[in-house]
């Protein structure tokens, strides 16, 4: 038992400093402001507002979860604050421990190996398994946009469980119609492939440079939001503000749990710590600077958007805001609009393969994982291989994959990380109150307890199939570490260096 609730002393989290095992500081507060704003608008605001204002039925005509309605905007603001209490967490643990593992790095110095192999794990959801979601999604927008130019055969953009879950006869009857090879249907979801795999070759170029991609990417979705709130708002009705809230506040709630995937990736930018100039500064500017942007980003959007068109109708579309503009006969704008979803999307994309490998990074780096997926670069201080690893692994996923699978799963996996962060704070507060910490918590067992219950109560809102789901995850997790992580951890006195 003692083993495995060790902890990692902080002083040896911040050791890795300098280390020839260690990552190259390039990123000032504004890159990381950048990068929370690149990581946090994408697929959530463009594709999971719709489901969230209107609700979701199966096949059959069942309530899957109820919808918000224009109500929406109270999901954003309660979003707001359920994130801005845990990114308040984020920035002490970053700043006081700025060490790429994120989550993961924090719960070794708090909770123990355990928990921290537990979190690491279910980091997976968030990161790799989000960037699934939010690649098909892309895929979507891309096609679109396209459409008139280029037009794919259908069974190259579309993955082989989206046509086996479709309530669509004509998506689902792919499996017959799409070319066989030995019995099985080839379907395939070539565009999500490819933005994974340009993705994750931009990111073996290096950190600066993926940064300053990721700015003009970022300056693109601004832009475009800014035009759909200007645009929109000439075109509200007050009449779809009625009924506000149609389903009370399980609707609110159920909305606002699945919506949360707008919100997810303030957090992601602390996994930027060891590449970021002065972190005890930039890391608490970077994660509530970006998140207190987005929020009133989201909240403008919700009110514009079901003012535009009845919340009903925003169900039933993969590209809410493009369809609402198109409703009240702005097309033009609507391809812009579009066009802006693909660049915000790539930025999403470009954040969450950035952070996954430096998670994985630093899990090897501590023995949990094989050392080997520890190694850098020696030109660029990329953990190149864990960055191989993770493209592959999102790319394939993709290529066959469905969205709508994977979101609430990543969102359960993601307020489960929150929470653990906000419980992680108090601990340490607790174990270790002496110790430098430059941003600090106010009323910081205030903040921790409500902060951990409004993710715990979140989670709530999400269908019993992403429990279940989640809860073998984290049993196929605690296998493995039973198997590998705990016999081969350097905290057990095995050699620490690749
Ligand atoms: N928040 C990110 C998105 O909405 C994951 O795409």
């Amino acid at each position: 038992m003692r083993a495995l609730f060790a902890r990692k002393p902080i002083a040896d989290l911040i050791s890795e400093e300098g280390h020839p095992n260690s990552l190259k500081r390039a990123l000032s507060g504004g890159d990381l402001i950048m990068l929370a704003i690149g990581a946090v608008i994408g697929a959530g605001i463009f594709g999971t507002i719709g489901t969230a204002a209107a609700g979701q039925t199966d096949a059959a005509g069942h309530v899957i979860r109820l919808g918000a309605g224009p109500a929406l905007i109270i999901s954003f603001v309660l979003l707001g604050a359920c994130c801005g209490l845990a990114g308040l967490c984020y920035a002490e643990l970053a700043s006081m421990i700025p060490q790429a593992g994120s989550a993961y790095a924090y719960s070794y110095a708090t909770l123990g190996e355990v928990v921290a192999w537990i979190i690491g794990w279910d980091l997976i959801l968030e990161y790799a398994v989000g960037n699934v979601a939010v690649a098909i999604s892309w895929g979507d927008y891309f096609k679109s946009l396209m459409g008139g130019w280029v037009d794919f055969p259908p069974w190259l953009t579309t993955g082989y469980r989206t046509a086996l879950l479709s309530t669509d006869p004509v998506i689902h009857g792919m499996l017959n119609t799409a070319p066989h090879v030995l019995g099985i249907p080839i379907l395939i979801n070539v565009p999500a492939f490819g933005i994974v795999a340009l993705i994750s070759g931009l990111l073996l170029m290096g950190v600066r440079e993926s940064a300053r991609a990721n700015n003009f990417m970022v300056a693109v979705k601004l832009i475009v939001l800014a035009l759909f709130i200007i645009m929109g708002v000439q075109h509200i009705n007050p009449k779809n503000y009625t009924p506000f809230a149609p389903n009370g506040f399980n609707g609110i709630h159920q909305g606002a749990a699945i919506v949360f995937f707008a919100y997810i990736g303030f957090d992601a930018i602390s996994t930027a710590a060891e590449e970021t100039k002065n972190p005890q500064r930039n890391l608490p500017i970077g994660i509530l600077g970006g998140l207190a942007i987005c929020t009133v980003i989201y909240i403008i959007i919700g009110a514009v958007i079901t003012g535009m068109v009845p919340y009903q109708q925003l169900g039933s579309t993969a590209d809410p805001l493009a369809f609402a503009l198109n409703a009240t006969g702005m097309t033009s704008i609507a391809k812009i609009v579009a066009l802006g979803a693909v660049f915000s999307m790539a930025a999403v994309l470009l954040v969450f393969q950035y952070g996954q490998p430096r998670i994985f990074f630093a899990m090897a780096r501590d023995g949990l994982l094989p050392r080997w997926a520890a190694k850098l670069s020696r030109r660029t201080r990329i953990p190149y291989v864990t960055t191989l690893i993770t493209g592959g692994f999102v790319a394939l996923w993709a290529l066959i994959g469905d969205a709508n699978e994977t979101y609430d799963l990543t969102n359960i996996g993601t307020l489960f990380a929150f929470t653990l962060v906000c419980v992680g704070v108090m601990v340490l507060r607790h174990i270790d109150p002496d110790r430098k910490r430059p941003f600090r918590v106010p009323f910081v067992h205030v903040v921790g307890v409500v902060g951990a219950g409004l993710c715990i109560y979140t989670m709530f809102g999400l269908p019993r199939l992403a429990w279940v789901r989640f809860g073998w995850w984290l049993v196929i997790g605690l296998v493995v570490y039973l198997v590998y992580g705990i016999r081969n951890s350097t905290l057990r006195g095995n050699p620490s260096r690749t």
